[in-house]
């Protein structure tokens, strides 16, 4: 009998532009103060990429950053996931230049779309096809550059977001390290919460679209908030009860980045203290797909998150979308 192979986190990767935009900054643009976002947000700053910089620049470099830690040649890579809803173009896939860029010439490439939550629909595409024996080493980034797509005359959004991107190098792994479980979902039905109205095939680009600043997020930021808050809480307790652990086993949680309120809700629904829950989001606000990956790496780095211990990260995003996983690294 063949043995069941457990893929894992070899190594993590993340970039940030060195732009810093903050709230001080974001108070000669708009009609905002640094009391109503960080009461309202937690957030003090965001990066934002320089002008003429794409996605794929930082994809590039936390896959390579990923791909260094793992100790894996970009020779050795099968397959390039790229969660992204600011790819550098509409395709080809963002996926497939940075495939180019690193030298993984072996490797598939594509991009997934599923917004914020887009990271761990990757990680469950790659694990899958790892587990399956597919294939032997995924690199899973996530990248946005959702600068891109923000109207900066918006205070109610344009607070938000910032810019980076944060990479895994996925393989087999022995022991009781591994991937545990996973929750993924999804309803169509909130599609208006979070979205990009023009430049699709519903509303191709037009000056017209253009000069109504359709090609900026909109967002229904309560419903939003709402729809969160549950997302996170239904979509850990999930993941849980599909691996048998219980809460007190989690060692480090790392939830998508949007709100300080919404993390702390989550925090407080699963009892657990401040130093069991990774937060980026008051130095990057929220970086959409790549908000976990690049919490994930500063918490590798900084030695929070070690060899044996049982993560949960878990997101949520347009679509609407969610996800949960729970991994031992
Ligand atoms: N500065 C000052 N005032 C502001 C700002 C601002 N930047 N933005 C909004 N306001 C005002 C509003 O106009 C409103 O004023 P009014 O009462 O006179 O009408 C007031 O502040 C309250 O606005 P609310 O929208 O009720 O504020 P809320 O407490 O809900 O916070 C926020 C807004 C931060 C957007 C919150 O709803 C939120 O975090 N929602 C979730 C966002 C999120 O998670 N997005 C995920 C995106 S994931 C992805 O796929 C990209």
């Amino acid at each position: 009998m063949t043995e069941r192979i457990r893929a894992g986190i070899l190594g993590t990767g993340s970039a940030l532009p060195k732009r810093v935009l903050s709230n001080a900054d974001l108070e000669k643009m708009v009609d905002t103060s640094d009391e109503w976002i960080v009461t309202r947000t937690g957030m003090k700053e965001r990066r934002i990429a320089e002008p003429g910089e794409a996605t794929s620049d930082y994809a590039a470099a936390a896959a390579e950053r990923a791909l260094e830690a793992a100790g894996v040649a970009a020779e050795d890579v099968d397959m390039i996931l790229c969660a992204t809803v600011t790819p550098d173009m509409m395709f080809p896939a963002t996926a497939c230049l940075v495939q180019h860029r690193i030298g993984a010439v072996k490797a598939g490439a594509y991009d997934l779309s599923a917004a914020c939550s887009g990271f761990l629909y990757g990680l469950a595409n790659a694990v899958s096809m790892i587990e399956a024996g597919r294939i032997r080493y995924a690199v899973v980034i996530a990248g946005d550059l959702l600068s891109r797509i923000t109207d900066y005359t918006d205070r109610s959004t344009c607070v938000l977001f910032g810019d980076g991107a944060g990479a895994v190098v996925l393989g087999p792994v022995e022991g009781d390290r591994g991937f545990y479980a996973f929750d993924l979902g999804s309803d169509g039905g909130g599609a208006d919460y979070l979205c990009l109205p023009a430049g699709g095939s519903r509303m191709p680009a037009t000056a017209e679209t253009v000069a109504n600043k359709l090609h900026y997020l909109r967002m229904q930021g309560q419903e939003t908030f709402k729809f969160a808050v549950r997302a996170m809480a239904a979509s850990t307790e999930k993941v849980l009860t599909q691996s048998g652990f219980e809460k007190e086993d989690i060692d480090l949680l790392v939830p998508h980045q949007a709100n300080i309120r919404i993390i702390d809700a989550a925090r407080k629904r699963f009892g657990l203290d401040e130093d069991k829950v990774v937060v980026t989001v008051h130095k990057y606000g929220n970086t959409s797909a790549s908000s976990i990956p690049i919490a994930l790496d500063e918490a590798v780095r900084e030695g929070r998150a070690k060899p044996g211990d049982l993560l949960v990260m878990v997101g949520f995003g347009g679509g609407l979308t969610w996800g949960a996983t729970a991994v031992r690294l």
